[in-house]
């Protein structure tokens, strides 16, 4: 282009803006929103997986990865952000920045190996959020008191980080809570006595693979759990609160703990579809009633210290030698014949 015909350009350009309407095309993106993403990707260092966060484009435009705007009800705030798979170029803890998308409901963040540090009190600032999954990173400290706060919650998924501390009691106090999944951390201490006052909603509790340890407390027998895992924990002692035959109980895993109970004595759900109990210290016999289980097909109660022949009948004997081995005295098929 030549000088005069640049001039010309700008010109033209300029007469049309003053005369013509403002132009229909508009970024549907929220201003505050889109400098609070900008601002997000640069503190965490720019990594090229966010390249598509591009200031010159609408950060409602679908090519914005892992962002979402509501479009249902167009107010095009973002309500979903999922930050998954992100190589970061430093070490970097979650930036508080995150606390000012006021409107998110789902924050999902997901293999970041590179991001540590503990959970922000910003996060508090979400007063909508429903879904907060932050699973495959290297966060770590204490899961914070401060999470109740955010009273919409719905599920929390905190499994696969480096937390450690003890579980945080104030829990109970979220109305809408539904489950918790804090499986693969740290974790230490006991299950607070407060967990038995969990909402009526609440049915899925993980807590698996790590240094959790003494009793189960009494007042979890309230709970109408579906799914239940607390292996390769510490725990010791009765874990009999999880049974129950008007419960709507599909999975109890409790394997590799020190538990100690009369299995005889529980009764069982008739959605149970999975009892794991392997690995512990439960005697007793094994309750006839498991021959009722229609949905039962995983089975283990090996190494225990149960006792008496196996009930006949049902899916029991479709498990396998490998299910029932090493107790005190069980017998009957799949294992030799109780002697008479
Ligand atoms: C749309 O508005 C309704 C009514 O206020 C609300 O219940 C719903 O959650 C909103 N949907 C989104 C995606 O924000
Ligand atoms: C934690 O960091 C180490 C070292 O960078 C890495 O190998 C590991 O994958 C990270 N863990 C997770 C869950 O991201
Ligand atoms: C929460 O948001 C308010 C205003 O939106 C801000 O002043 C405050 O610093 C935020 N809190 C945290 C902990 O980030
Ligand atoms: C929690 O997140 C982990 C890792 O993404 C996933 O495997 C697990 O199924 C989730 N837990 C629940 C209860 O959805
Ligand atoms: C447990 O929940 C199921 C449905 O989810 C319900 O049918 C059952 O009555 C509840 N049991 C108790 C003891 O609350
Ligand atoms: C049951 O648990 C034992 C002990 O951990 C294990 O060796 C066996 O393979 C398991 N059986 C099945 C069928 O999973």
């Amino acid at each position: 282009m030549t000088s005069t015909s640049l001039i010309t350009f700008f010109l033209i350009l300029a007469l049309s803006l003053s005369t013509l309407p403002i132009p229909s095309f508009s970024e549907l993106c929220n201003p505050q929103d889109k400098q609070v993403l900008l601002k997000l990707k640069n503190q965490l260092g720019n990594p090229t997986q966010l390249v598509s966060w591009d200031s010159s484009t609408d950060c409602c435009n679908p090519t914005w990865q892992g962002v979402t705007c509501d479009e249902y009800n167009k107010t095009y705030r973002i309500i979903i952000l999922s930050l998954s798979d992100l190589n970061l170029p430093k070490l970097c803890p979650i930036p508080s920045s995150i606390g000012n998308l006021p409107f998110l409901q789902i924050l999902e963040i997901r293999n970041i190996p590179n991001l540590v540090g503990p959970i922000p009190l910003a996060i508090t600032n979400l007063t909508k959020l429903n879904y907060l999954y932050i699973t495959h990173t290297n966060i770590s400290s204490s899961i914070p008191e401060f999470i109740s706060r955010i009273q919409t919650i719905v599920t929390i998924n905190f499994s696969y980080n480096k937390l450690s501390g003890e579980l945080p009691s104030s829990l109970s106090q979220l109305p809408n809570l539904v489950g918790i999944s804090f499986n693969d951390n740290f974790l230490s201490g006991t299950i607070p006595e407060s967990y038995g006052s969990f909402s009526n909603l609440f049915t899925s509790i993980t807590l698996e693979r790590n240094q959790l340890s003494g009793n189960i407390p009494a007042t979890l027998a309230k709970l109408n759990l579906s799914f239940v895992d607390l292996s390769s924990n510490r725990f010791e002692g009765d874990a009999s609160v999880f049974f129950g035959s008007e419960k709507n109980t599909q999975q109890i895993i409790l394997a590799k703990n020190k538990l100690a109970f009369d299995l005889g004595k529980v009764e069982l759900s008739s959605n149970l579809n999975t009892l794991d109990i392997r690995n512990n210290y439960i005697y007793g016999k094994l309750p006839e009633g498991l021959t009722a289980l229609k949905y039962l097909h995983k089975l283990n109660v090996s190494y225990n210290n149960l006792c008496g022949e196996i009930p006949q009948g049902g899916n029991l004997q479709r498990f396998d030698v490998y299910s029932y081995q090493h107790n005190k005295c069980l017998c009957g098929s799949p294992l030799p014949s109780c002697k008479t």
